[in-house]
């Protein structure tokens, strides 16, 4: 079958998703499939529909290719397509409202509200410590922390939309867990000198992961259950990931889902690869799994 690798694309992480695109569209060939790599531009449309391929693998990230409007137009081009769909998609980008989602499902969720990036200048609208962060962008890109000490409230940069996302800062541990159809995957501890930001998740020694996690039985198996109830609570299709926070000193009363990833990253310091590998599941068996998955 010939799989177009979509990728790029218009978002604030396109150049993760051209990476994520490209390890991709390597791993499948050496499946065996036969590879068009595509970058994701306003002719998006006309190209495809030109190239009129079996599948679509979808390797964009944030704003567009995540949000389900990509998903949205394979759909009227009647062609399949990886990863989730339309609404899945576009619930899982909005972080305020996949946490009314989670919380209908019963998951624990970090409390937050949206607030004018003027005011959250202005005065601090929640008690520190907090995040600042946009409410549909990944990569941690224009993610702030107000500190418990910090007397001043943040300065938000050029990437903050008007509407900016506060949330209640959880001390303590990162994890990540990804789900694969319909089973949850191994946990990752995520180690970081500083914040997991930007560059520690894609500079080379940016971070550092433990997968799997070593952690009680009793989190790792709430961390799973959790992240399947998140991809079947949105409705997510084929691979997912979900981000958690784990304040260690409050046990498991301490863990919170913090949201659930429609596209995860796919380059080579990625979280969702690494756990298959733990079980044993190749880069290119977990590509090749994904577009076998694929519909429309
Ligand atoms: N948004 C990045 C790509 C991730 O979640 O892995
Ligand atoms: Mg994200």
């Amino acid at each position: 079958p010939k799989v177009a690798v979509l990728m790029g694309g218009l978002s604030a992480e396109r150049e993760v998703s051209l990476v994520s695109g490209r390890e991709c569209a390597n791993a499948l060939r050496e499946a065996g499939y036969e590879v068009v790599e595509v970058d994701a531009g306003r002719d998006l449309a006309a190209r495809l529909a030109a190239l009129s391929p079996d599948v679509c693998f979808n390797a964009l990230h944030g704003r567009w290719g995540e949000d389900g409007r990509v998903q949205g137009m394979l759909e009227w081009l009647g062609l399949r397509y990886t990863h989730s769909g339309v609404l899945a998609s576009a619930l899982a980008m909005d972080k305020t409202r996949a946490k009314t989602v989670f919380r209908a499902a019963g998951l624990p969720v970090v409390e937050s509200l949206l607030a004018p990036k003027a005011e959250v200048m202005a005065r601090h609208v929640m008690a520190p410590p907090y995040v600042v962060k946009p409410n549909a962008e990944g990569s941690s890109v224009g993610v702030y922390i107000v500190s418990k000490d910090a007397n001043t409230p943040p300065q938000l940069g050029e990437e903050m939309p008007e509407t900016a996302m506060v949330e209640t800062y959880v001390p303590g541990r990162e994890l990540t867990v990804s789900v694969l159809g319909d089973r949850a995957m191994c946990v990752t501890e995520i180690h970081t000198s500083g914040w997991y930001d930007y560059h520690a998740k894609y500079a080379p020694g940016g971070s550092s992961h433990t997968c799997p996690a070593e952690i009680p039985a009793e989190i790792a198996d709430a961390a799973r259950d959790y992240a399947l109830r998140a991809h079947s609570a949105l409705g997510c299709r084929g691979l997912s990931r979900s981000d958690f926070r784990w304040d260690d000193s409050r046990g498991i009363d301490g863990l919170y889902i913090l949201e659930t990833n429609t596209q995860p990253g796919m380059t080579p310091t990625s979280l969702s690869p690494e756990q298959a590998a733990a079980e044993g599941m190749s880069f290119s068996q977990l590509c090749a799994w994904i577009v076998e998955d694929a519909s429309c």
